[in-house]
């Protein structure tokens, strides 16, 4: 295999971004038979750095390194602004505000005609670089597989639900050191639900709900007055959405992160938000739903909570066909919502199943402990 070497490079350069998003498209024909990753617009946007987070890209990209550049913040060359070829990618995230021992969300690929030459282990070897230098002791990387896959072997989550296929990725995951760690279930649901199955679900739920609560929905984002409620349902989110055996900790929401995220979306997409409140006015679970700017193909249920207190009355399935049908009603062409849950997210998936969302695809979470 002809010789390659690692680059870095950020949002701002325009030739990286496009590489990068053209393989990752590649990647996830290749997987899903259709293209899951989102607009360029959209990678921009998660891959700029916010004041929660530091956001890493690194390509492998042709030939050898130069011979004497300035390394970048991760300790490799910078990607030249007329980069030609990319032949593999891994990007990260490096939390600031919370979860600081963590290397997060790191995505590896490698295109199809460079594979099994070393890309990806080296990728994930100069991680190690970047988790010393930034006190890092775990890291956390994703794989994602077909359920219907026809492997021989599974690996098994650690937390007794849920599975991935011994295939590449989990090959590879696993010949570096890492540990399954969790197991999440990608699932769709195919668009518009039939209204009277919406109306009746609603009609139950808030049955069950009405009369303690109400639900406040909006687009786009949040309305200053309820900026802490929203701080305080993300909060929740982090801290008890299972976690299989990820080492993650709560993470640390106020009004300035929500608004700094609300920015990020609005940018690229519209975010469909409800929100529950007691009749005392306590914050009582959130869902999201999100749509990105000229995809029409996708929209994205986003993370659903119904906070400790305020469970057993039905918000979820209440907060979430009446998002839904704000969604339905501003894109009646919309073909599906995708949505992720921890395989052992029993009540969420049950909510889900209702709605008429089906299994789709499955992610794994691996973990090293340095
Ligand atoms: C998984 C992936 C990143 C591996 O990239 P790569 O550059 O081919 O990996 P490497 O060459 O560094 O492989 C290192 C080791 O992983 C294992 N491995 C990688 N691909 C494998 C395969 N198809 N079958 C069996 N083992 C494999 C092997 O032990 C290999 O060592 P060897 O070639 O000496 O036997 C690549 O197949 C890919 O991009 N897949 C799609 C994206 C993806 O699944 N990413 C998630 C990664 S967790």
């Amino acid at each position: 295999m002809p010789g390659f070497h690692l680059v870095e490079t950020t949002v701002a350069n325009e030739a990286a971004l496009r590489h990068l998003h053209q393989l990752s498209q590649q990647i996830s024909i290749e997987l899903h038979g259709e293209d899951q990753t989102g607009t360029l617009e959209s990678l921009r946007a998660t891959s700029a750095d916010a004041s929660s987070r530091l956001n890493g890209i690194v390509l492998a990209v042709p030939g050898m390194a130069p011979a004497s550049v300035e390394c970048g913040r991760f300790g490799l060359p910078p990607a030249p602004d007329d980069l030609g070829e990319v032949w593999g990618s891994m990007q990260f995230t490096l939390p600031l505000l919370d979860n600081r021992h963590l290397v997060d969300n790191v995505f590896v690929q490698v295109a199809p005609e460079y594979r099994r030459g070393g890309i990806a282990t080296a990728m994930v070897s100069h991680l190690h670089q970047v988790a010393a230098a930034h006190q890092r002791s775990t890291i956390l990387m994703w794989s994602d597989h077909r359920p219907d896959a026809t492997a021989e072997s599974w690996v098994s989550a650690p937390q007794g639900t849920g599975a991935v296929p011994l295939d590449a990725a989990s090959r590879f995951a696993a010949h570096l050191g890492f540990r399954l760690a969790q197991v999440e279930r990608q699932s769709r649901l195919a668009l518009p639900v039939d209204p009277e199955l919406l109306a009746a679900l609603t009609a139950h739920a808030r049955d069950a709900a009405a009369s303690d609560y109400h639900l406040v929905s909006w687009t786009g984002p949040t309305p200053p007055e309820y900026l802490d409620a929203v701080a305080a349902a993300n909060h929740a989110i982090s801290a008890d959405a299972p976690s299989g055996e990820i080492d993650c900790e709560d993470e640390r929401w106020d009004a300035t992160r929500v608004q700094e995220a609300d920015e990020r979306m609005a940018a690229v997409g519209t975010a469909f938000h409800t929100l529950a409140v007691s009749t005392s006015g306590q914050p009582a679970g959130l869902t999201t739903i999100y749509i990105e700017d000229g995809e029409p193909q996708h929209g994205y249920q986003f993370n659903t909570v119904v906070i400790s207190g305020h469970r057993g009355h039905r918000l979820g399935l209440w907060m979430k066909t009446t998002n839904l049908a704000a969604v339905i009603a501003a894109f009646p062409d919309l073909p599906h919502l995708d949505t992720w849950n921890a395989d052992e997210n029993e009540h969420m998936l049950a909510i889900n199943t209702a709605m008429g969302y089906r299994p789709w695809a499955l992610g794994g979470g691996w973990q090293l402990v340095r």
